[in-house]
């Protein structure tokens, strides 16, 4: 890198998160501002998409504004504007890219088209200054769960998947089950907090021909097994202990995995650094059983603040900086991906 600096306005507007940030050289966040749109969508009890759009439309110009002032600077500052183009919900996209591109062509800047899942996974550079690929991530977000092989900053290999629900999705469905509300990851670890882990056994799935992938189906059905039971047996049930107990069997097989991808790993040298990233990353049980696993082998471990794994455009402008370093520059054609992969 040479020595002048690069600063960057990133968009982010996949899901229901209008969201907007500057960055300088990749790492430095002048400013992060981010319109939830959680109590619009509370009633419904998750995100309805035209109403996720019509949000985006209505808040972006604002949220824009309110990103280039507490960074202190105008259009004119920026050198290069980054935008989420997919993966996420089509329409909410669409806003952030055409904003995106508006701005790029009035002001004459670069455009850099970003995956979201790659944003996420970036955000770990914003307060760990020493962190530096090769390194392997536990994605776990709304639709994503992923362990990613980190080869380079803008090098990527996902060695597992999940085969049905994303952590988040399972969740966000149990939470809606115990009756918790929207969105239900950050409810249930409150409750979780609270309750007796062991009190309910919950099965952990496995799938026998690619033993890293992830299912979380089979948990969430059992989860809904117990209420439906109790509610026969006219049986009050345990809210945080369930939470505990699902809370629980999720974080042992997310850390499992993550272990057992490092053991498998072929890689000279080995990899010794474990991220995480995305939404479920602000579970406090998670956090803490990935730093315990961590320690107990001496490996190194990074996490982004809650704040960073959740939906931002601050992450989007850190992988914006490392793409435009590796020469990505997206045209006057860039859409939305709605099911854009990690590749
Ligand atoms: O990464 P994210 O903000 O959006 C997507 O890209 O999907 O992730 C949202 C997901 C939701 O499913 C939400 O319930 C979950 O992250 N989440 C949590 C917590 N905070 C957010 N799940 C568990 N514990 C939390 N504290
Ligand atoms: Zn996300």
């Amino acid at each position: 890198m040479n020595g002048t600096p690069l600063t960057i306005l990133a968009i982010e507007s996949s899901c229901d998160e209008t969201a907007a940030a500057v960055v300088r050289n990749g790492r430095r966040v002048l400013s992060n501002a981010i319109y939830s749109q959680i109590k619009v969508h509370e009633e419904y009890g998750g995100v309805v998409p035209e109403i996720a759009s019509r949000k985006h439309i209505e808040q972006i110009n604002q949220v824009i504004r309110a990103a280039l002032a507490e960074a202190g600077c105008t259009l004119d500052d920026i050198d290069a504007i980054a935008v989420t183009y997919g993966p996420g919900l089509v329409g909410p996209l669409l806003v952030g890219v055409s904003e995106a591109k508006a701005i790029a062509y009035a002001k004459k800047k670069p455009l850099v088209g970003v995956h979201h899942i790659k944003g996420h996974i970036c955000a770990n550079y914003i307060e760990h200054a020493d962190l530096k690929p090769p390194y392997l991530c536990l994605v776990v977000s709304g639709g994503h769960t992923h362990l990613v092989h980190v080869r380079d900053y803008t090098d990527y290999e996902v060695l597992a998947r999940t085969r049905d629900d994303a952590a988040g999705e399972a969740f966000d469905k149990v939470a809606r089950a115990i009756g918790l509300g929207y969105p239900g990851g950050v409810q249930i670890d409150r409750l979780a907090s609270q309750g007796d882990a062991t009190a309910f056994e919950l099965p952990k799935a496995h799938v026998d021909e690619a033993p890293l992938d992830f299912s979380f189906s089979g948990i969430k059905s059992a989860v809904l097994n117990e209420l439906n039971a109790a509610k026969m047996a006219d049986r009050v049930i345990d809210k945080a202990d369930l939470s505990a107990s699902f809370q629980k069997a999720v974080v042992d097989v997310l850390v499992e995995h993550t272990m057992d991808a490092l053991d498998m790993m072929d890689v000279s040298g080995g990899i010794r650094t474990i991220t995480l990233a995305g939404g479920v990353a602000a579970n406090s049980g998670l956090r803490m059983a990935m730093q315990k696993a961590c320690d107990d082998r001496g490996l190194c471990f990074c996490m982004p603040s809650p704040v960073y794994c959740t939906d931002n455009a601050a992450m989007i402008g850190v992988a914006g900086y490392y793409e435009y370093l590796a020469g990505v520059r997206h045209g006057w054609d860039l859409n939305a991906v709605p099911n854009l992969i990690l590749e």
